[in-house]
């Protein structure tokens, strides 16, 4: 996505910066990660003269917006238009409104966005409810509590995979966590399976010892990887229910099925000083569920948002993922998501104001293979840092 900003109402209130990031926020929120949008910042003069020129009124305004209405290029990317606001018909605004400049921008910002995406209050009051509750979703959603950005953690399984399909020493996860972490990787994920299909415990207790950011040990609650988990000590766990015969983690675990089990097993972690995350589906009873077993962290499973066949039903799996990573954190939860998140579908989830770290494997090594392990973590670093 591609923001041009450009600011000639010399206005040292305004920062930019937030501008820019609001837009491209509000770029990935809307899904429009291939999408360019220009934001001009001006004075009350500039402001009436378009004001005049365009629309006819001859005074100035707080924000106007032109949609471009363009093709796709041929590389899909979508002029979504142009937002123009006055800093000085902000600051006055936000004045009379006991409000900082800066808030008052983003308010105007989203309008004019909403505009773009083609509501308009001005087709009468259905209309203007629904861009009214359509503004509001984009403003809670830049109004986040969150304090840092979202963190990118990979699951390096894959490289285990491909090394045990020929029973050797190559390619070694241990070395790919370090060009992981290398590339800005914040988090290192491996899940030792029972089976031991891919991740074996040689490769934890060296990732133990290597990853400087922090290890995340995925593991289904049995008693043989518990006491493993409790030795080697990672930086957390996340207990994922497994099946022998899956190909990956399919379901979220059934936290409210087995409470007391769970219950155990978090209190086992927690007097060792690991915290556990629980990967659930976006469920409002295992999030209560999650609270009750005392779980640090849930993470929300993304697998039937990242499976959805069409529009309809993605954006019905994107709102239950949304209203679920809101009531854990209102629940006290701390929230990660992952499972199936790819370079098209990461943005949306990574600007979830609630959402703390994402969880990516397949998708960043499949990539790997064609572009090499350090560019397709940068670039999956890139699409989250735009997007939270
Ligand atoms: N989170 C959990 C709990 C998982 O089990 C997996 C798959 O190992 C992932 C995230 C990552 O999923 P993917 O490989 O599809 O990115």
């Amino acid at each position: 996505m591609t923001v041009l900003l450009r600011d000639e109402s010399g206005d040292r209130r305004v920062c930019l910066e937030m501008v820019r990031r609001d837009a491209e926020r509000l770029l990935a929120a809307a899904g429009m990660t291939r999408a360019e949008l220009s934001v001009f910042i001006t004075g009350d003069e500039t402001m009436r003269r378009l004001n005049r020129d365009h629309r006819g009124r001859d005074k100035t305004t707080n924000v106007l917006s032109w949609p471009q209405d363009q093709e796709p290029g041929p590389d899909g990317t979508v002029v979504l238009g142009d937002i123009v606001i006055s800093s000085q018909t902000a600051a006055r605004e936000a004045g009379e409104r006991g409000q900082g400049v800066n808030r008052r921008i983003r308010r105007l910002l989203v309008h004019g966005f909403v505009h773009l995406l083609g509501f308009d209050h001005e087709r009468g009051e259905e209309e203007a409810a629904l861009m009214e509750a359509e503004e509001k979703k984009y403003m809670n959603m830049l109004d986040n509590r969150r304090k840092q950005m979202v963190s990118l953690a990979i699951n390096v399984d894959h490289v285990a995979t491909l090394r045990q399909a020929r029973g050797g020493a190559e390619p070694d996860p241990v070395a790919a966590a370090a060009v992981c972490e290398l590339a800005g990787a914040e988090g290192i994920v491996v899940h030792l399976r029972e089976d031991r299909r891919h991740i074996q415990e040689r490769d934890v207790r060296l990732l133990r010892q290597t990853v400087k950011s922090k290890l995340n040990l995925e593991m289904g609650a049995a008693e043989e990887i518990i006491k493993i988990a409790l030795d080697i000590g990672p930086d957390m766990v996340t207990l994922v229910p497994e099946k022998r015969q899956e190909l990956t983690t399919e379901g979220g675990l059934d936290v409210a099925g087995q409470e007391k089990k769970i219950q155990d097993t978090v209190a086992r972690f927690r007097d060792a000083g690991v915290p556990v995350s629980l990967f659930i589906d976006p469920d409002e009873g295992q999030i209560e569920a999650a609270v009750r077993v005392g779980a640090t962290f849930v993470e929300i499973h993304t697998g039937r948002y990242s499976d959805a066949e069409d529009e309809k039903s993605r954006e019905e799996e994107f709102n239950l993922i949304s209203a679920a990573a809101e009531t854990a954190f209102e629940a006290g939860l701390r929230v990660n998501a992952g499972h199936g998140l790819n370079y098209l579908n990461t943005a949306p989830v990574a600007a979830l104001p609630t959402v703390e770290e994402l969880s990516i494997g397949h998708a960043v090594m499949a990539r790997a293979i064609m572009v090499g392990l350090d560019a397709a973590v940068r670039e999956m670093r890139e699409i989250i840092r735009a997007a939270s």
